[in-house]
């Protein structure tokens, strides 16, 4: 079977005043269809630098990447642009939603790229707000959101143009653990539909939920495990 992503020596340097600053060190990693992937380590060890290589929102320094069989770094611009618009769905860290701009209009965004007629644009971003249960709140604003109705948003815009693949940066990050075990309930059912997952994860929790828990520190892979049934998130 070919894996959907396959790294291979994969390396990230950033420079920065003169210096070089080594973030991802030869990284080899495979994850296959319908594969449920935890990424856990320490702040500053590489997570979201991988996450954004992995989603083709930045480009390594060395190695190959391959997504679906495709070496990404052989892609034209409009390829690359059409893999990430209908391919990946992409939760961020900071769900860098537009501000100003209403929850619905956030999530038809993506599909306008997709040439979706607007009634069809609308239908479905109501249809992926009512999935995440904001069938109530398509009008907010962000700022008019809690964090936890803003992550919902963004996976809802993740899901626009129902990608296989979802990626999804501390999609728990920062809100309080009952939405947290709602937006995981949410991302297994997108398993269970059949989709790719991984998300990156600083609670053990979050991480025992996965099918499979991947460790990184200072930049490489430290461990790398399949996990059995699923458990229940602990409470606090
Ligand atoms: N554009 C950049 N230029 C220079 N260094 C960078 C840049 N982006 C990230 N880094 C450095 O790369 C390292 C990894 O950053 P990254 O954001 O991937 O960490 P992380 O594992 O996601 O951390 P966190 O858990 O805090 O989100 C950090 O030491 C960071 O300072
Ligand atoms: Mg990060």
């Amino acid at each position: 079977m070919t894996p959907v992503i396959e790294l291979e020596q994969l390396v990230k340097n950033y420079h920065l005043e003169g210096q070089t600053v080594r973030v991802l060190k030869h990284i080899d990693l495979q994850i296959f269809e319908n594969d449920f992937v935890a990424i856990m380590g320490p702040s500053g060890s590489g997570k979201t630098t991988l996450m954004n290589i992995l989603g083709c929102l930045d480009t390594p320094t060395s190695g190959t990447y391959r997504l679906s069989g495709h070496e990404v770094d052989r892609l034209n611009r409009n390829e690359l642009a059409r893999i990430r618009n209908q391919e990946i769905g992409f939760v961020f860290q900071a769900f860098n939603l537009l501000p100003n701009t209403s929850a619905i209009r956030n999530v038809e965004l993506p599909m306008i790229y997709a040439q979706r007629s607007k009634s069809e644009r609308r239908e479905m971003a109501l249809g992926l707000l009512e999935y995440v249960g904001l069938g109530d709140r398509i009008k907010h604003r962000p700022h008019q959101l809690s964090g936890g109705q803003k992550q919902r948003v963004a996976i809802a815009r993740a899901l626009a143009n129902d990608p296989s693949l979802i990626l999804a940066d501390e999609p728990t990050g920062n809100i309080d653990s009952l939405t947290g075990e709602k937006i995981l309930n949410l991302l297994e059912d997108l398993h269970d539909e059949g989709r790719t997952i991984v998300l990156v994860t600083h609670e053990e929790a979050v991480g025992s939920r996965a099918r499979r828990l991947i460790r990184i520190r200072d930049g490489q892979i430290e461990s790398d495990e399949q996990q059995g049934s699923r458990q229940e998130m602990v409470a606090g």
